[in-house]
């Protein structure tokens, strides 16, 4: 029996990276998998069919069941057709990973524009049209059968937008805005019993291989800690029935370590009982920001795990 048995997925950016080993380890559970990629390089720029159709194979060589899909997830009625063609291939779709990303990093005073709409639109608009047509199947489903479906959609952040890395404004700006709408997909789409969380994960690909100094490599003696194939077990936990109950939430995944992360809430809290003025503001100034929490936040990413 497989976690997933019965189950249909769509995996976006499955080609290659974290998606692949996602949509591998769906199908070894026995989801019939939709394995989206667009085969463009890192950037976004190209397109090309063969990493979807690779891993289709892959997922069939070890008898799983897959098929592809190249469109664009940031295109709408490419997203549309994602959705469509789950539920015309297998009846239905349970699991939606929202994967595929790009980078383009540059410091903010050297960023173009092109730069900033290519990251924008693939992360931000790649994970909003897919959701939005799975959301709306899955509407219709529960009205229908009149139950909860009992599916689930896993987004995909980075602590790049949690925490801010310098030259990446555009990518840590989708990012941030992907762990929001989990928390309003989560809200939005409770009563029709679908779950909806994310990942920040962090793994050795073609996206890190030239940032991460070597940190990535597997160690002699060690377990491959930055292996994609060490993220897709947290996505497929979550995706199942056993994460029952989670939603809404930020799981960060790096090396041997799971993190569950937190985002805005209020630290501290000045009151005035009349209209503030600059003076009052100034006067609030030392129990608002507390002396460590006046500066820029360093940013948390953890080596190691
Ligand atoms: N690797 C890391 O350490 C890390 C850290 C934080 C977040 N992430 C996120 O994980 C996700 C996967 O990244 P990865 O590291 O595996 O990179 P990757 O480049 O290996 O895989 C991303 C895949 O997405 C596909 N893709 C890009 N744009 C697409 C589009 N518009 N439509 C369909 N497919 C598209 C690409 O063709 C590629 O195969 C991304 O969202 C990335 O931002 C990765």
């Amino acid at each position: 029996m497989g976690l997933l048995d019965g189950k249909v997925a769509i995996v976006t950016g499955a080609g290659r990276g974290i998606g692949r080993a996602e949509a591998l380890l769906l199908a070894s559970e026995g989801a019939s998998v939709v394995v989206n990629d667009l085969g463009g390089d890192w950037t976004g720029e190209g397109k090309d069919d063969r990493p979807a159709q690779q891993v289709v194979d892959e997922v069939e060589a070890t008898g799983g069941t897959a098929v592809a899909n190249y469109d664009d997830v940031a295109s709408w009625e490419g997203a549309q057709g994602l959705i469509g063609q789950a539920v015309d291939t297998y009846g239905a779709l349970d699991v939606l990973v929202n994967n595929a990303g790009i980078l383009r990093d540059k410091m903010s005073f050297n960023m173009t524009e092109d730069d900033w709409d290519a990251v924008v639109k693939v992360h931000l608009k790649g994970h909003f049209c897919p959701s939005r047509f799975a959301a709306a199947h899955w509407r219709q489903r529960s009205k229908e059968t009149g139950a909860p479906v009992r599916a689930a959609i896993v987004n995909t952040a980075s602590e790049s937008g949690l925490y801010g890395n310098a030259g990446q404004l555009n990518y840590a700006a989708a990012k941030a805005g992907i762990a929001a709408m989990t928390v309003v997909l989560a809200r939005e789409l409770e009563r029709v019993g679908v779950r909806v969380n994310a990942i920040a994960p962090v793994a050795r690909t073609r996206l890190t291989e030239s940032l991460s100094g070597g940190f990535m490599e597997q160690k002699e003696g060690d377990f491959d800690r930055f292996a994609p194939e060490n993220v897709a077990p947290v996505v497929a936990w979550l995706a199942s029935d056993l994460a029952a109950g989670v939603s809404g939430q930020v799981v960060k995944v790096q090396g041997g370590v799971l993190q569950l992360v937190q985002g805005w809430r209020p630290l501290t809290e000045v009151k005035a009982d009349k209209p503030w003025t600059v003076d009052a503001v100034d006067e609030a100034r030392s129990a608002l920001f507390a002396r460590s929490e006046a500066g820029v936040p360093p940013f948390m990413f953890e080596v190691g795990g």
